[in-house]
């Protein structure tokens, strides 16, 4: 199985529709794309006509949103074999999905519902992505979901499910900074413990995005730039997990892309000063 070396591919966005056309034309100073799998899952067309050509001049890393790789249902095999179908033609530097199941009894109720974080669910999962690692030929990026519910069966806390989930099933991380504060800020736990939590080693790539305060909860809606808080929880992931190729996550309303540029400038700009401390202070990463 292919594995994923120590790869920062540097600061990326999401590749959306709106901004195809842009992106193709005037080449903007973004380090890499990341697509949405299942949107261009399709033989043919226009978005696989974009998706080909902005592939020859900036990488490209594939996120999905339907392994439901927690539910008690069997992998879908015509997914994932499509799925692969476009790795082959896409040849991404890597592939992700969510620690979180979608789907039951073949009914998709197209949500990352949170997993029961227990002994059963934490095998049952790693079996599942261990599976789909093999079919795939290579490690995958497992992302943290937020949360909104949690389960009284639950018997360690979401970051020691996450981490044994990557140590046994030998995949990697892909931290959403963003849904570790709405997940904390929901369920009264500390995002700083959750991140000093996280093996530095697994860790590929990060997300960040925008939410919804409620004050009492926080919704996960992608819609709005990154807050403060979340610029702040980012600043001390690269303290404790160095540089990891990091990008914005907008899903709704989506704003012009020299805005989302501006924003990813802001990423850049407290990852450089994180790290240009930590030189001054003689600290090493790994
Ligand atoms: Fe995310």
């Amino acid at each position: 199985m292919e594995k994923h070396n120590d790869h920062n591919l540097g600061f990326g966005l999401g590749l959306r529709t709106d901004h195809f056309e842009e992106v193709l034309q005037g080449q903007p100073d973004v380090d890499w794309f990341e697509v949405i799998s299942e949107n261009f899952m399709v033989g043919g067309g226009k978005p696989l006509y974009y998706l080909q050509a902005i592939r020859e001049q900036y990488p490209i890393v594939m996120h999905g949103v339907s392994m439901s790789l927690g539910s008690t249902d069997p992998l879908d095999m015509d997914y994932l074999k499509r799925l692969k179908h476009l790795v082959d033609e896409v040849k991404p530097s890597w592939i992700s999905d969510h620690l979180c199941w979608s789907q039951l009894g073949g009914i998709n109720s197209h949500d990352l519902l949170p997993m029961p974080y227990t002994e059963e669910a934490l095998h049952h999962i790693v079996s599942n992505i261990r599976q789909a690692q093999d079919f795939l030929g290579q490690q995958m990026l497992i992302e943290n979901v937020s949360s909104y519910i949690s389960y009284s069966e639950s018997a360690m806390t979401e970051w020691e499910f996450y981490s044994a989930v990557v140590e046994e099933a030998d995949c990697l991380m892909l931290l959403d900074i963003n849904n570790i504060y709405v997940s904390a800020r929901n369920h009264h736990f500390d995002a700083e413990r959750y991140l000093k939590g996280i093996n530095p080693k697994r860790v590929r790539q990060m997300h960040l995005a925008g939410h919804s305060d409620y004050g009492d909860y926080i919704i996960d809606t992608h819609d709005h730039p990154v807050v403060d808080s979340v610029w702040q929880l980012y600043a001390k992931a690269i303290e404790r997990f160095g540089p990891v190729s990091t990008m914005i996550e907008r899903d709704d309303d989506i704003p012009a892309l020299d805005e989302l540029i501006a924003e990813l400038d802001q990423a850049r700009a407290i990852s450089a000063r994180v790290l240009a401390g930590e030189k001054k202070a003689g600290v090493a990463h790994g």
